[in-house]
């Protein structure tokens, strides 16, 4: 009897085909009711007791090699007919398959999300196809300003009143349009300017906008708000706001952080100071409250805008922006999260 077992396990191994009507005559042969194995069992009680062990085994091993050996031509030949090949799938990613990491960009904007998500900031977003008033009049930059130079606009041709956005501060009048104080959000997101690329400057970059709407909110809670995200952000502690012009702030401020002169790259960085400037700011004009519907003399508020590349460029020691975008895998695959 054992022996028969021994047979039928080396039929089993030996069987092979590439046909699978032969798989399921082979099944319903073995493990079919009327089957080898189901008569095999059924033996089972007519087996000598001092037997029943070994054979006990020897017929789930029988079964076992019989449903694997199913299984494996089933799947070979079904794979095989689906593209006419010999189970070979040849647009399976190779092995060992390689875990991505995060883009810099998005690591750096995350952990920007997070700070101020502590501090009770939301996040929200807006069209990189912009119109005018939302990009620039509702800023306080009306037609012919100036200051509408210090952004190069890319115009769409089929309507010069649409353009793409040249700064997240747009995500600022969008909100307002739709909000009432209390406002507190951050609105991270892409943006375009018509500027010659070069390891400094591109024409799609990233920024994340800042705005803070309240009754009572003063330059003083700007200069925190920021001591606290440079803190977190960079682990710095030192911050001065130097004055600025921003049509859409007044007063307005540049940021720099106290970076340091411990290295050769902290002197190359910051052109021996000790100072890098990280963003604009300022109190929300009372303009663009009132161009939004808002009581300049019940609210005030506080917004700022920065540059994730250059952000990321600090934090990372990356010397040249186009690295960003030429999703080059030994760049990328450099970059584990700043947590
Ligand atoms: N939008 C400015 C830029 O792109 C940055 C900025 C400055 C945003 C001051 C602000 C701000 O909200 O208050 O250069």
């Amino acid at each position: 009897m054992i022996k028969q077992i021994d047979q039928y396990l080396e039929e089993v191994n030996n069987f092979s085909t590439q046909d699978l009507k032969e798989v399921e005559a082979f099944r319903i042969k073995f493990i079919g009711k009327k089957g080898i194995l189901n008569q095999l069992f059924a033996e089972f009680k007519n087996v000598p007791n001092e037997e029943k062990k070994v054979f006990g085994q020897k017929i789930n091993q029988l079964k076992q090699a019989a449903t694997e050996k199913v299984n494996i031509l089933k799947a070979a030949l079904e794979n095989a007919t689906d593209d006419n090949l010999t189970g070979l799938d040849l647009s399976r990613p190779g092995y060992p398959v390689e875990i991505g990491s995060r883009h810099p960009i998005s690591l750096v904007k995350n952990k920007i999300i997070e700070i101020f998500k502590h501090i009770g900031f939301n996040v929200s977003e807006g069209p990189e196809i912009e119109d005018d008033w939302h990009n620039f009049t509702a800023l306080n930059l009306p037609e012919y300003h100036p200051a509408r130079d210090m952004q190069d606009t890319f115009f769409l041709q089929q309507n010069p009143d649409w353009l793409l956005r040249t700064h997240t501060s747009s995500v600022q009048t969008r909100y307002m349009e739709s909000h009432q104080p209390p406002i507190r959000t951050i609105s991270p997101g892409r943006v375009y300017r018509n500027e010659d690329i070069s390891a400094r400057s591109h024409c799609i970059f990233h920024q994340v906008e800042g705005l803070y709407i309240d009754k009572g909110v003063s330059f003083a809670d700007l200069k925190q708000t920021l001591l606290y995200f440079t803190k977190e952000m960079f682990g710095k502690s030192k911050i001065r706001l130097r004055p600025s012009y921003f049509p859409f702030t007044e007063p307005s401020a540049e940021v720099d952080i106290y970076w340091g002169l411990e290295t050769e790259t902290d002197y190359r960085i910051t052109k021996g100071t000790g100072w890098l400037e990280i963003m604009g700011a300022g109190m929300v004009d009372p303009n663009v409250l009132r161009n939004m519907n808002i009581a300049p003399d019940e609210y005030t508020g506080f917004a700022f805008g920065m540059g994730i590349e250059r952000i990321a460029m600090l934090l990372y020691q990356i010397p040249d922006i186009r690295m960003f975008y030429e999703n080059d895998m030994r760049f990328l695959e450099q970059f584990k999260p700043v947590l």
